[in-house]
């Protein structure tokens, strides 16, 4: 008999697309997937390493496993991700008790490295690309969600921002054919799915070979003509992310305007406020052709939800810097924002640069821009109370048994009464209350029930 295999799934959604895809793959080669470390004979950790505090987890992870099978032969264990890819080899050493390291583009070859580390082999590593003929296809049984499908449209990413690791772990940018993403959202239409998401480090790079699959649709660029392609198949909510600043054409909010299930939520991280900063970040764009881009956002006809990552404290950021990065956050009025201290990152260009900002002063500055982020929200949360949203019916709330918990259109979490066996069904809801990270409201219709 196979083995059973367990992947448990770290990071950003590339990964959580990942574990999908080689879950899929080791089913087909006949192994069995389960639900914990505990069952498992295998056990895959798909690993992130953007900040330092993710690669630690791994290694606590590792030990965790171990102690719980401390016979080597219990228990094969390997590292895949983003960790596997830029430690390589040095994984062994750092934790001997790993039999395999497993590349960010091994996906595809997993079922012989678990055979090759199961016949004895010691140390199996696969660092290599990605085959011509690697399959993306992800069984519906492999889907993290029933409702929710994440579809890679681009993986890695060629931006090389000074602080960043992912060009290194995940190489550089390869779009897949339109064709194929168009066929797998009719597939996954075809069964069910309400919502799809585009993802990628930048979806709006996006830019294939041959744009077979495209004839026909109209766009500035590659990526808006993907958008108008995939919205002309009828899936109800298609959502997209992560957008890159510099590669943002305003075709994006033309296009979203011109099709209804093209949700309206745009992330677009911005990582700082001060154009001295930008530079030394490489991000390739100025505060100033940020906020043309947010104008465009801001003015459309659709109320589009917009968030942002902001890294605080990057080498050699002064108060001012910061305080400009203050009055940017104030004037695009987020959603939401995710907010990072800087964190060194070995190989990168800033690696090098003098990280001169105390943890002590990262501390304050993130303090700082989380409660101007919390005052804001509040006030665009509030602003929700009385509206009526279209929300998916994602799983019973974790707060009360008699709740259901979904997402809008514009990404936000929404609770509200209602029965489990609306569970996958789009419905309105009428927003009653706000709090700083989720709505509330009653259902108001139930057209969408059968
Ligand atoms: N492709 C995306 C982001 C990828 S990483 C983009 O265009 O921005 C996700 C977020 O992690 C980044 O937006 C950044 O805010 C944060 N991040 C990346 N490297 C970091 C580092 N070294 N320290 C702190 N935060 C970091
Ligand atoms: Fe990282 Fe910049 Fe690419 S933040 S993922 S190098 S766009």
């Amino acid at each position: 008999m196979k083995p059973r295999v367990y992947i448990e799934t770290f990071g950003c959604q590339m990964n959580v697309a990942d574990t999908e895809r080689a879950a899929t793959g080791l089913r087909a080669s006949g192994y069995d997937l389960c639900d914990s470390a505990d069952e498992a004979d295998v056990v895959l950790l798909n690993t992130c390493s953007v900040r330092e505090k993710a690669e630690q987890k791994v290694y606590t992870r590792i030990g965790e496993v171990r102690a719980t099978r401390p016979r080597k032969h219990e228990v094969l264990v390997g590292v895949m991700g983003c960790v596997a890819q830029l430690e390589g080899a040095s994984v062994f050493n750092h934790a001997p008790l790993v039999d395999m390291v497993i590349g960010t583009r091994a996906t595809d070859r997993i079922s012989s490295l678990i055979e090759r580390a199961a016949s004895g082999e010691r140390k199996v590593l696969d660092l290599g690309e990605r085959g011509e003929t690697d399959s993306w296809d992800v069984s519906p049984a492999e889907r993290h969600s029933p409702h929710v499908a994440f579809i890679p449209i681009i993986e890695g990413c060629n931006k090389f921002c000074s602080f960043c690791i992912v060009p290194y772990s995940r190489g550089r940018e390869r779009s897949r054919p339109a064709s194929e993403i168009v066929a797998e959202v009719k597939n996954l239409q075809a069964l069910g799915y309400k919502e799809i998401q585009l993802i990628g480090q930048n979806v709006n790079s996006y830019r294939p070979r041959v744009e077979d699959g495209l004839e026909g649709f109209k766009g500035a660029t590659p990526f808006c003509r993907l958008l108008r392609a995939v919205a002309a198949t009828g899936m109800p909510r298609i959502k997209f992310t992560t957008s890159f600043p510099r590669d943002f054409h305003p075709d994006i909010v033309t296009a979203i305007e011109e099709n209804p299930n093209l949700c309206d939520w745009i992330h677009l991280p911005v990582q700082s406020g001060s154009d001295r900063v930008l530079k030394l970040m490489r991000r390739g764009h100025t505060r100033n052709d940020y906020w043309q881009r947010i104008e465009r956002i801001k003015s459309s006809r659709r109320r589009l939800a917009l968030t942002s990552d902001i890294i605080v404290g990057f080498p050699g950021e002064t108060d001012e810097d910061f305080r400009q990065t203050l009055e940017l956050v104030e004037q695009c009025e987020y959603d939401s924002l995710y907010i990072f201290k800087y964190s060194k990152r070995a190989g990168t260009p800033a690696a090098n640069f003098t990280d001169d900002v105390s943890e002590k002063e990262k501390k304050a500055r993130f303090l700082a821009l989380e409660e101007v982020q919390r005052k804001n929200q509040e006030q665009i949360y509030r602003s929700y109370v009385g509206r009526t949203l279209q929300v998916l019916a994602e799983r019973q709330s974790t707060r009360s048994e008699s709740d259901l918990a979904g997402h809008s259109t514009c990404n936000k979490v929404v609770n509200f009464a209602g029965d489990r066996s609306l569970e996958g069904e789009l419905v309105d809801v009428r927003v009653t209350a706000a709090k700083t990270n989720s709505l509330y409201g009653t259902l108001v219709n139930s057209s969408a029930v059968e």
